[in-house]
């Protein structure tokens, strides 16, 4: 039997065990992927920014071709995957740096940038990889309070840098996490211009594809001529594959060297590279999460904007909104309510961090949130 054919008779005999019996075995992959079947009696995952939709039907076809070279190390789809990423981003191989999620990226990011004299700058609040991993390895962190707007207070920011002796490492979250807020890449990019080559910009841009705004733009475009800028992006926010793992830096061949010269060995596993290259080629997957975002943001919106709840302006998968009350007891509430949302973010600690699901979840959502109000809770 083809190792394709095997496959498929293996898997429908697997899922014939435990379900009910379906038409196809196409037709119970598809089940074993589907959220909606695994989420039956689970709660419902607003809290980590994850893609609703699951994976692309491309990625699922590709990991299920691909399941009986699982036991190969992944050089052979490593390849394909980093000239994907050279050719759409219009630059070199040598420019991209792959990681086990972008957050080995951010690891590899905080250990590259000079050693044990490191100044690494944050937002605050911003994503907590990049402090967390600065703080493991003994570096002092400066964290700078998010602008009245919130967006990052790059004068700031700025002005520490050039109290700095030594190495300096600036962790640039566009949009931001926590906050969903964008950063003008204006202003960055003048920060860029002029900064010398001591201070190295970690730029991610976990939720690049989700914006649609005139003032922002990928900090891509400074990699041809500096050394010190990092562009890192990810494949678990727009292409659904969080539990995969795969992240990438694009670079300076210079600075790309010496990135992955922290990366562990192997670093990106055989199902998740080709699950990216069937990925790249699912443009309307890519899609299909935009719309369905921006309608289940909709409701969010919706729902917020009646019970006069503040939200901050998001260019992401999730929303930033007040709650009136102590946010671990809306937390548990919403736990009672099957429903999981953002941890708390100090010193948001007014604010829930709440992730956008399917159109359905966020009604599910809303309807726990209006009964809150009911209650007097928000
Ligand atoms: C801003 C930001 N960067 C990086 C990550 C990590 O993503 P990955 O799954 O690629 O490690 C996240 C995850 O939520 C994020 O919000």
């Amino acid at each position: 039997m083809r190792r394709r054919a095997f496959m498929k008779a293996g898997f429908a005999g697997a899922v014939g065990v435990g379900l009910a019996p379906l038409n196809s075995p196409a037709d119970e992959i598809s089940t074993l992927f589907s959220p909606r079947a695994r989420r039956a009696d689970g709660p419902i995952r607003l809290s980590s920014n994850e893609n609703p939709l699951g994976l692309s039907a491309a990625a699922r076809s590709a990991i299920i071709e691909a399941l009986g070279d699982a036991n190969r190390y992944p050089g052979t789809p490593r390849g394909p995957v980093i000239e994907a990423l050279a050719a759409k981003h219009g630059v070199t191989p040598n420019h991209i740096v792959l990681g086990n999620g972008s957050s080995e990226v951010l690891q590899m990011a905080t250990q590259c940038a000079g050693g044990r004299e490191v100044m690494v700058i944050v937002a605050d609040p911003t994503f907590e990889d990049v402090p967390g991993y600065a703080r493991d390895i003994g570096l002092r962190v400066e964290k700078v309070p998010l602008r009245p707007d919130w967006s990052h207070d790059l004068d700031r920011m700025r002005e520490l840098t050039r109290d700095a002796i030594g190495p300096v490492l600036v962790y640039i979250c566009n949009p931001n996490n926590p906050t969903g807020t964008l950063t003008a890449s204006r202003d960055l990019d003048a920060w860029i211009a002029e900064a010398p080559e001591r201070v190295l910009f970690a730029v991610d841009e976990a939720y690049f594809e989700f914006v649609n705004d005139p003032s922002y733009w990928s900090a891509q475009k400074w990699i041809g001529t500096h050394r010190n800028v990092l562009v890192i992006r990810t494949f678990s926010k727009i292409y659904a594959m969080a539990g995969l793992r795969l992240g990438y830096a694009i670079a300076h061949p210079d600075a790309a060297a010496r990135l992955s010269s922290y990366a562990s060995g192997n670093n990106a596993n055989y199902l998740a590279l080709v699950a990216a290259s069937a990925s790249l080629t699912d443009q309307a997957f890519a899609q299909k999460s935009l719309e369905t975002n921006r309608t289940a943001m909709r409701v969010a919106h919706r729902c917020l904007t009646e019970l006069s709840l503040e939200y901050l302006p998001s260019h992401t998968n999730f929303l930033m909104h007040r709650i009136q009350g102590d946010l671990a007891t809306y937390n548990r509430r919403m736990r009672e309510k099957n429903i999981q949302v953002g941890r708390a973010f100090p010193p948001m600690l007014g604010h829930s961090r709440v992730s956008i699901g399917l159109p359905e979840e966020m009604e599910a959502w809303a309807e726990a949130l209006r009964s809150f109000r009911q209650q007097g809770w928000v």
